[in-house]
């Protein structure tokens, strides 16, 4: 039985989302620049964008370049953003052939302007698609995502068009980035690294999370049934007990 044959299609998460990390340290291990390691996190790219969308995953949200990572050094950061460009501009039909839907989070007020626009075009010509949403967060952290939204209900409080006392979890949400999408069920970190940085810190409150040692450019379909089958074998709570779940689940 392969591992894809062992996944339970009734208890698929709909919404898995990815830190895509180790594109670097794989480069550096071949004794070649990190730039090889970005080009071939490409080809991972694909590969489990693929893989997600044979399964029937609705939402899957990457996270492909952080605020943070502005400050790396600049030949990273224009090699990086030519490839993002370029790999943009060449997926879409394939995007289109698959009916996937390209979104982006964060703020792309900092790209160049060539990047926003190839970035535009390709949300445009993918809008139509009606399977999979493929959300790249780009120039994106949660801290960016707060703050903007934070600015935004204030503005709202002050010009009169929202009451402070109308501020619940369900307003918050509709000013996030991420408003048109649920929370992440499954949160993948790849190459070993336990931490979250600065990626969707108000959607994860309740994400299972999995981590593995695997560097981006060597993840694949694979790995992603691997951790679907890992997702699939816990308990969630949500702060109940355990008994209460199973009495739940008995209970259909
Ligand atoms: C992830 O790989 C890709 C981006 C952050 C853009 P890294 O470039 O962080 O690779 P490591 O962590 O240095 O190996
Ligand atoms: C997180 O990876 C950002 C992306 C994968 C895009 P980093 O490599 O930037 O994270 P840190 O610096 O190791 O926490
Ligand atoms: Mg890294």
């Amino acid at each position: 039985m392969s591992l894809k044959d062992k996944i339970d299609m009734q208890r698929l998460p709909s919404h898995i989302a990815i830190i895509m990390d180790g594109n670097g340290r794989w480069a550096n291990e071949k004794g070649e620049d990190r730039l090889f390691g970005h080009l071939h996190g490409v080809e991972s790219v694909r590969n489990v964008v693929e893989g997600a969308a044979e399964l029937g995953i609705k939402y899957m949200t990457l996270y492909a370049f952080s605020t943070e990572n502005w400050d790396r050094p600049e030949y990273e950061v224009t090699g990086l953003m030519a490839l993002l460009v370029d790999t943009i501009h060449k997926e879409v039909p394939t995007l289109n052939k698959n009916n996937i839907r390209l979104h982006v989070i964060g703020d792309v007020s900092m790209l160049p302007d060539e990047a926003r626009a190839e970035l535009n075009q390709a949300l445009l010509e993918t809008s139509g698609n009606t399977g999979l949403n493929l959300i790249m967060a780009l120039s994106y952290s949660s801290r960016w995502e707060l703050e903007t939204a934070i600015r935004q209900i204030a503005s709202d409080v002050k010009s009169g068009a929202l009451d402070p006392g109308s501020i619940n979890q369900d307003l918050i949400r509709t000013y996030l980035a991420t408003k048109d999408f649920p929370d992440p069920e499954l949160m993948i970190r790849t190459s070993g690294e336990h931490r979250i940085s600065n990626f969707l810190l108000y959607q994860l409150a309740y994400s299972e999370l999995y981590f593995t040692n695997t560097l981006w450019p060597d993840f694949r379909k694979e790995n992603l049934y691997e951790a679907i089958l890992d997702y699939q074998g816990r308990e969630r709570r949500f702060g109940k007990t355990g008994q209460q779940i199973k009495n739940e689940e008995a209970a259909g």
